[in-house]
Order: structure tokens, then sequence, then C-alpha cells
């Protein structure tokens, strides 16, 4: 841990309890109603406990869209997706819907939320509607953790590298563009991203703004080292996404209705897994604007 940064773990919370749910990352909050307007101090726990444990957990919070909506907003400003449409009282809500008929599910790769913006997500916040009976978790990786294996010499290699993460060609290593996988899924309208930068080069090791941690940044939407091919950067980014998918270095949560994950993109990879064939989930989105580069 770099010096000068405060962490709580040596103190217990004075509103929350928090139960970890893996080793490397994520905990479960208890003791918070969302519904109603916090108070700075519960907050500041809150807050707190998403920055130690990386992605935090809420169980029976059924919020209403205008209740999601100013829990959010007590986060930052709210950064609106290039290419999805919201709920149309709520543009900033995001509904993600897999039907009994859909056969793509959307995030089911490990990905970080929006690398492909100048300015990505800082942290995504997703409420569960309607979940399958059984299926359709979400698993998450930690990127500190993941940076931290790394040996001395990896480090310093990548210390200089950054790499082009983009948000619609079709993914290196195979895969279909944006509009080609969203084509059977009728519930999530397209829009045109416009004049936004939809490809942006971030480093590949980033600095947590407010732990000051190291982390790997790569996901999905990473296509190659900056001045390297695709095919130079291959072997080197297959071997970090393998890496970083160590199990060692993951969490996984079952979700139920009203369930709330609050994630930093920052510091997290996630990946929502398609094995529901035939069930329907349906869930809501909020994402908040991140920092200025660099990171
Ligand atoms: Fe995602």
């Amino acid at each position: 841990m770099p010096e000068g940064v405060q962490l709580w773990n040596d103190r217990p919370y004075e509103t929350i309890r928090l139960k970890r749910i893996a080793g490397a990352l994520g905990a479960e909050i208890e003791g918070a109603d969302l519904s109603k307007p916090l108070t700075d101090a519960l907050y500041g726990e809150i807050y707190q406990a998403f920055l130690e444990n990386q992605v935090i957990f809420f169980r029976d919070q059924d919020l209403t869209p205008a209740q999601f909506l100013a829990f959010a907003k007590r986060w930052g400003d709210i950064h609106l997706h290039p290419y999805m449409t919201g709920l149309d009282d709520y543009p900033e809500v995001l509904e993600l819907v897999k039907t009994e008929t859909d056969t793509y599910a959307f995030g089911s790769s490990w990905h970080s939320d929006q690398m492909f913006a100048p300015k990505p997500a800082k942290c995504t916040m997703l409420l569960a509607r309607e979940i399958p009976p059984a299926g359709g978790d979400t698993m998450f990786a930690d990127m500190y953790g993941a940076y931290d294996a790394l040996s001395d010499g990896m480090k310093a290699m990548l210390a200089p590298i950054k790499a082009l993460n983009s948000g619609d060609k079709k993914r290196a290593g195979g895969g279909s563009s944006r509009a080609e996988r969203y084509s059977g899924a009728q519930k999530m309208k397209l829009k045109d991203p416009g004049p936004i930068q939809t490809d942006s080069v971030h480093p590949i090791v980033r600095t947590h703004p407010d732990t000051g941690r190291k982390g790997l940044y790569l996901g999905s939407h990473t296509q190659h080292l900056d001045g390297l091919t695709v095919e130079e950067s291959a072997p080197i980014l297959s071997y970090l996404r393998t890496h970083c998918r160590r199990p060692e270095l993951t969490c996984r949560f079952r979700w139920q209705p009203a369930s709330l994950a609050i994630w930093d993109n920052r510091c997290v990879q996630h990946y929502a897994i398609n094995d529901y064939q035939g069930y329907r989930r349906r869930m809501h989105r909020i994402t908040i604007k991140g920092e200025d580069a660099p990171f």
C-alpha cells in the first residue's frame, strides 16, 4: 500500500456491516437502506467499503428508477452510454434484458466498462429486476492483485505501454461488431454514437486516483498494444488475459431480485455469465463518470 493511503481496515464501520465474499475482492454490505437520502457519514462508509473491496453488493434494494438515480448521483455525474438508449423517463438508466429467446447476453466477456471512451466510466451500478432460477451470475476480477502478482521484469516492461481500446470494431481474437452482437437483443436499442470517440489509447497499468494502487487495465475492448501490431501484441495480451482470470483473483456474485452491485471499473474486470438460455434476466444499470486521463 503506498504511503499516505488511509483505509479503514483496522476499525469497524459504525453503520454498515460488511461480509467479504472471496479472498481477492468483493463484499456484501448490510445495514443501509438506499431508497432514502444518504447521510454524509453513511455515504462515506459505503465509499470506503467500495475502495477497500473493489466491488460491493447490497440485497433487497427494490429502488424505483427515481430512487436508483438519486442514489447514483451521490457518486458523481452520470456517464451516458454512447451506443445505448436508456429508459424513456430516465435516460440515465439502461435496461439490460435477455429474453427467453435471446442468445446474446450483454457483457459476457471479461471487460471494464467503456474502456473505449477517452474518459471511461468510474463505476457501474447494476440493480437486478428479474433473475433466472439458476445462472446469470456475474464474476469480477481483481486487477490490483493481477498487477501485484506479475514479476518485477514484467511490471517494468509494461510500465510505459499503452493499449488501443475499441468500442465497435470486431474485437481482437474474433467476435462480431456491436450491431451484430445486439441484433437479437430487441430490447437494447442502439443509437448512433455520433461524434463521440469510440477508440481510445490508455495505459495498460493505471494508478487508482483514490487508493494510489496500480492495477492492470485491459479487457475485451483492448485490441493491441500501442505501437505494436495485433500479431505482435497477441502473446503478451493473451498471457495477461489468462493471468487476470485465475480463480484466486476473482469473486462470483449470485443475484436475487433487488440485489445491487457497484464495481470500480478502474481496478476490476467483470464477466456476465451467459448460462441461462430459455430464461429471462432484466437489470437496470447506471454508470458514473470517470476522471480525466492520464490515469
Ligand atoms: Fe460491463
